[in-house]
């Protein structure tokens, strides 16, 4: 099991926005390996549209260049224009859709 890291914004005591990440050895649409990824990227609904989703993008953008990455990649819902717009204006390219499968074990 993998641990992933964060940046987190807080406001006072209240943490209003974080963006987890983690190294993966290969993504979706990009050729790249390893790749740093956005495993989760939040805000607080009080606090969207104000720039924190930018910042904390930013954060990890420095991060990961810092680190040596070639590429970062995430993914969202594809009904999610809010994400698809957050990533766009932060500077991802659209890479397309991807459909999912899993297997369940039941006990
Ligand atoms: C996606 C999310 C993290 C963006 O956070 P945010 O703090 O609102 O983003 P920002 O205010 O920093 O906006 C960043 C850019 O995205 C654009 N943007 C953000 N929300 C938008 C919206 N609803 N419609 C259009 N554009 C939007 C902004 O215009 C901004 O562009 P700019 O900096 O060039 O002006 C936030 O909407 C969220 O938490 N959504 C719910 C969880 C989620 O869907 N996470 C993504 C799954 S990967």
């Amino acid at each position: 099991m993998h641990k992933y890291e964060s940046f987190e914004i807080f406001d006072g005591d209240k943490r209003v926005g974080y963006v987890h990440y983690q190294p993966r050895s290969h993504a979706f649409g990009t050729l790249e390996s390893p790749v740093m990824y956005v495993e989760g990227f939040w805000v607080d609904p009080a606090y969207r549209q104000q720039g924190v989703g930018r910042q904390l993008m930013e954060k990890l953008i420095d991060h990961a260049k810092n680190m040596g990455f070639l590429a970062i990649a995430s993914d969202t819902e594809p009904e999610n224009d809010a994400s698809a717009a957050a990533h766009t204006a932060c500077g991802f390219r659209d890479a397309g859709l991807l459909r999912h499968f899993v297997f369940e074990f039941k006990n």
